[in-house]
């Protein structure tokens, strides 16, 4: 096995130097040192390059990437997902910077990040890094609550997950890895120190707030709404506790909370949902739903998502009892 996936990666190396850029060490031979191995061929780690076929990656724009291979291909049945055309290359033999004939002109930046990917008949499509995670946390029932009911930022901070400053990485070693000309072992390493300098998040704990909490902005028919925001929060979190796409990209400490508190920065006090949410629809914002509405879609939204068994939807009172009729009323 391990024989045969080392001939894999040499012939790797050499289907690439045919193609649109060369992969080759500077006295044009194969890279010096062997590089250990997975089984899969594949270095476990490794830094992606902006490569491009301009000598000149002044004009490149993004810090490079960190991308764990050994992870996900442990995580990813078929190697064939990622490596469409069936060559385990580095995608950039197609795709580059500018895009080149053997890619189709396909971008490096597409490849990567599109979500609105061509669906390939008698063939397999292609997945971007992107559109797989989004594909991952849409279907999967322990992410796909908060995930219908959240709209991700994809911001600078976002960007910053996948584009990395490589701990003590030269002007030389990134003039390399651009034109594809990096020693494999020491892009490796450049990508063991970034992991290793990563700092992990410690989320706001919960149960230092408000365990029970009442809602009653809107009692008229029904009993106030006893909910249990801090066991939420727990019962969520644990769910997914030990993903590793989930744990680096909810990178900041409260970002759980972002989840039902959105529009707003995330605060330990976040206003109610009564500051923005009037009880009837207001006409300058029709995007957003009345009071009543607003708590009902939040809620069931996650409970469809994950597929809570009780409360069911129509079971009015799981969440609030009917308001015996008093005096006066
Ligand atoms: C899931 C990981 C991931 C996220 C998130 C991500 N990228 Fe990328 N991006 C990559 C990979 C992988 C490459 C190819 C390797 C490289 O260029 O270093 C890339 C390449 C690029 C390129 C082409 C190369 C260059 O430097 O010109 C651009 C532009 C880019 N990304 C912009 C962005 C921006 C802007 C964001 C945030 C809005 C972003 N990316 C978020 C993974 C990601
Ligand atoms: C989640 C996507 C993904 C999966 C799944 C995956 N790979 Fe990869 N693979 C990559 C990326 C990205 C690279 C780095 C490409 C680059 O350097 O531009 C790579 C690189 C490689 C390389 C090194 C190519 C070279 O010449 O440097 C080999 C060999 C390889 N993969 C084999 C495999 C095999 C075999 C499997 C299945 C067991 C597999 N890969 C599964 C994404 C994937
Ligand atoms: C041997 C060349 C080759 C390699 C290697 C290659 N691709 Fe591609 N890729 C193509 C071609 C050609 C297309 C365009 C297909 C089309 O036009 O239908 C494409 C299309 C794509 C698309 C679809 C973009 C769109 O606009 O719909 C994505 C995403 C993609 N590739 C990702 C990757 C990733 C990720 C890798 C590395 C793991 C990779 N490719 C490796 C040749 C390649
Ligand atoms: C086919 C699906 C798929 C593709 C394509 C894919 N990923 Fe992932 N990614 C995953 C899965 C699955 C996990 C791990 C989730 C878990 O822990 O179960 C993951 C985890 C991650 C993580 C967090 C763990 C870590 O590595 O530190 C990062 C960052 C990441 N991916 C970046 C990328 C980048 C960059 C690319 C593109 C070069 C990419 N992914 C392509 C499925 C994918
Ligand atoms: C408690 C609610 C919650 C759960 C459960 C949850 N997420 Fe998230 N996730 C969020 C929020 C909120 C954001 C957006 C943060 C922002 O915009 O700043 C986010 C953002 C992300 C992002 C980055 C955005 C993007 O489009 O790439 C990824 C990837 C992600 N989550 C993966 C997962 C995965 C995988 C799971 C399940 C294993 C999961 N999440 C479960 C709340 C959650
Ligand atoms: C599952 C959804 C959900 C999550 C996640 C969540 N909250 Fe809440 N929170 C609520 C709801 C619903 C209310 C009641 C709002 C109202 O009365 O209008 C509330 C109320 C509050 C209040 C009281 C506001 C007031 O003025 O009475 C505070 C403080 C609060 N949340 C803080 C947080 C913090 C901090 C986090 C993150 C650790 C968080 N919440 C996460 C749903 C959530
Ligand atoms: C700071 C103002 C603000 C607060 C506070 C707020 N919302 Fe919203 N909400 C909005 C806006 C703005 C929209 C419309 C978004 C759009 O047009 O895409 C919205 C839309 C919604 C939607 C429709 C689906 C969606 O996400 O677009 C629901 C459901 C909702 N809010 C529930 C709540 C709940 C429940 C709370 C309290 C936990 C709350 N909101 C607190 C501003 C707020
Ligand atoms: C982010 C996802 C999410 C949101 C938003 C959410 N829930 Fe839940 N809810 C859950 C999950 C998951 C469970 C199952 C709890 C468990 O397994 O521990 C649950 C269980 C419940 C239960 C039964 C258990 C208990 O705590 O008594 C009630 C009642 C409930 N939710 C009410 C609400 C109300 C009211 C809202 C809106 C204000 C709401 N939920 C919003 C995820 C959510
Ligand atoms: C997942 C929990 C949940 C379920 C299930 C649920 N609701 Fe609600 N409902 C709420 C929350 C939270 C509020 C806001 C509480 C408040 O402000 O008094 C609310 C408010 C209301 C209100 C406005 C308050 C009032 O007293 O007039 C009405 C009416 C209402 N719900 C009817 C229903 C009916 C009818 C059903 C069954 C089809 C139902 N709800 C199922 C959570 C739920």
């Amino acid at each position: 096995m391990r024989n045969r996936t080392k001939l894999l990666l040499l012939a790797a190396f050499a289907l690439a130097g045919a193609a649109c850029l060369l992969f080759r060490g500077p006295d044009g031979t194969m890279a010096a040192k062997a590089p250990e191995l997975t089984d899969s061929g594949a270095l476990p780690v490794q830094v992606l390059f902006p490569v491009s076929a301009k000598p000149n990656p002044g004009a490149v724009g993004m810090k490079p990437v960190v991308f764990t291979h050994k992870l996900h291909e442990s995580k990813v049945q078929n190697c064939e997902t990622c490596h469409h055309t069936g060559d385990p290359v580095p995608c950039t033999t197609c795709h580059t910077v500018e895009g080149c004939a053997e890619g189709n002109f396909v971008t490096l930046e597409r490849a990567m990040h599109a979500t609105n990917i061509r669906q390939v008949k008698n063939g397999r499509t292609p997945e971007s890094c992107v559109s797989c995670h989004t594909k991952l946390y849409s279907q999967r029932k322990e992410c796909a609550g908060c995930h219908s009911i959240v709209k991700p930022n994809h911001n600078a901070q976002w960007c910053a997950v996948c584009h990395q400053k490589v701990p003590n990485m030269t002007q030389e070693q990134f003039a390399k890895g651009v034109a594809g000309k990096l020693d494999p072992m020491e892009g490796m390493r450049l990508a063991e120190a970034t992991i290793a300098a990563r700092k992990e998040v410690k989320y706001a704990d919960p149960t230092k707030m408000n365990y029970r909490m009442v809602i009653d902005s809107l009692v008229d028919k029904y009993e106030p709404n006893y909910f249990n925001h801090a066991r939420h929060i727990v019962s969520v979190e644990r769910k997914i506790k030990g993903n590793l796409l989930a744990k680096a990209f909810h990178n900041s400490p409260r970002v759980f909370c972002k989840t039902c508190h959105h529009h707003t920065p995330a605060l330990a006090t976040p206003p109610k949902c009564v500051s923005c949410h009037n009880s009837r629809i207001d006409k300058k914002y029709p995007g957003r739903p009345p009071l009543k509405a607003a708590y009902h879609l939040q809620c069931m939204g996650c409970h469809d998502g994950m597929q809570v068994k009780r409360p069911r939807k129509t079971d009015c009172t799981g969440c609030h009892k009917l308001r015996v009729a008093q005096k006066g009323d």
